[in-house]
């Protein structure tokens, strides 16, 4: 506990080395799988921030039941899962988006085609659930269940909405909560349910990964309006090109000053033209009302933390909340 509280960095995650680790090791040497193994390590070391296997490596340090010895490796085996859970979903979500660019590189549906990387998220379906019976619980596989069911609900919310300019905020919020904070929610709260805390610490853990993930896709969301593709790693004006109404559309439409700029908008959102909806998002100041809704939704996340004694993983774990709204890529 020493040594972290020192760390200048509040994202220094102790045994965050143990997950690369273990996000590397769970390939297999069969010959037939070679090229899908590879395929996969491309996009674990392509990079990415590691957001989710910190929280699950933070939420554990701070827990008052964890103990190193007799847990540590497992939840570790547990973040892992739920890192490499999170890139068999980007790697399935840049075929539906059609996405060319991913952690700076280019995707796998790009450079193999999109057969082969839905095969290969699958694939990283596979070693998702074989580090996760590495933990032999059962409460765990429960809940990843859940998880895994949102998640598809997420995408068959996005898919029903596709291009709906009517979408209500209620629907906006249900479909990013299903699409990613469900993973957050499973994130914070699967130390807690591993050790066995009691449930006045897992319930308020999950409501703290659902709001986070919450505040997260609503950044996400504006970055794809704000961002230029070399600091996000990924092609900006994805959700307009494939007819994804998000909040940054949603307010703009809701604060036109005029009829006549409203029609505007609506038809350069249908016609995806990114610099005319752009130019409607900076005049209504939609990125900035976003960004409060974004930051409303980080401190109910803070708040849930209260049932957590004072330490330096706590602080860690609000420090994210701020981070998640408060970035470039
Ligand atoms: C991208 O997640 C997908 C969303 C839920 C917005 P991240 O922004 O965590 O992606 P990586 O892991 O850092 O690449
Ligand atoms: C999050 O939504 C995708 C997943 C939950 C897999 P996005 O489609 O906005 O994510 P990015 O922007 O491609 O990373
Ligand atoms: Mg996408
Ligand atoms: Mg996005």
């Amino acid at each position: 506990m020493a040594a972290h509280s020192q760390a200048s960095n509040k994202l220094d995650c102790p045994s965050l080395d143990r997950v690369e680790e273990l996000l590397n090791a769970t390939y297999t040497d069969h010959h037939l799988e070679t090229h899908v193994n590879a395929m996969c390590q491309y996009v674990i070391n392509a990079g990415g921030k590691r957001v989710r296997p910190r929280i699950t490596l933070f939420s554990a340090y701070a827990l008052p039941h964890f103990n190193k010895e007799l847990h540590l490796d497992k939840v570790c085996h547990i973040g892992a899962a739920i890192e490499t859970l999170h890139a068999a979903t980007l790697i399935h979500d840049d075929v539906i988006d059609k996405a060319p660019l991913r952690r700076g590189k280019p995707t796998l549906n790009e450079t193999d085609g999109n057969h082969a990387a839905v095969l290969a998220g699958d694939y990283m379906f596979t070693r998702c659930f074989n580090l996760l019976e590495k933990a032999h619980d059962f409460d765990i596989i429960i809940a990843l269940n859940h998880t895994l069911s949102q998640l598809v609900v997420g995408e068959l919310y996005q898919l029903e909405n596709e291009g709906d300019i009517n979408l209500s905020l209620d629907t906006y919020y249900k479909t990013i909560y299903a699409k990613t904070g469900v993973l957050f929610e499973l994130a914070a709260s699967a130390p807690a349910i591993f050790i066995k805390e009691d449930n006045n610490l897992i319930e308020p853990l999950r409501e703290y990964g659902r709001q986070l993930g919450i505040a997260f896709q609503i950044k996400d969301d504006m970055l794809d309006y704000s961002a230029d593709a070399q600091a996000l790693g990924k092609d900006p004006g994805t959700d307009l090109a494939d007819h994804r109404i998000t909040l940054p559309v949603l307010v703009a439409i809701n604060n036109c000053h005029s009829d006549e700029e409203r029609k505007q908008l609506l038809k350069d959102i249908e016609e995806v033209n990114l610099s005319g909806v752009k130019a409607a998002i900076e005049r209504t100041n939609a990125l900035q009302i976003c960004e409060q809704e974004a930051m409303k939704a980080a401190d109910r996340a803070i708040d849930c933390l209260k049932v957590l004694s004072d330490s330096s993983y706590k602080e860690s774990l609000i420090y994210i909340c701020h981070k998640a709204v408060d970035r470039a890529h």
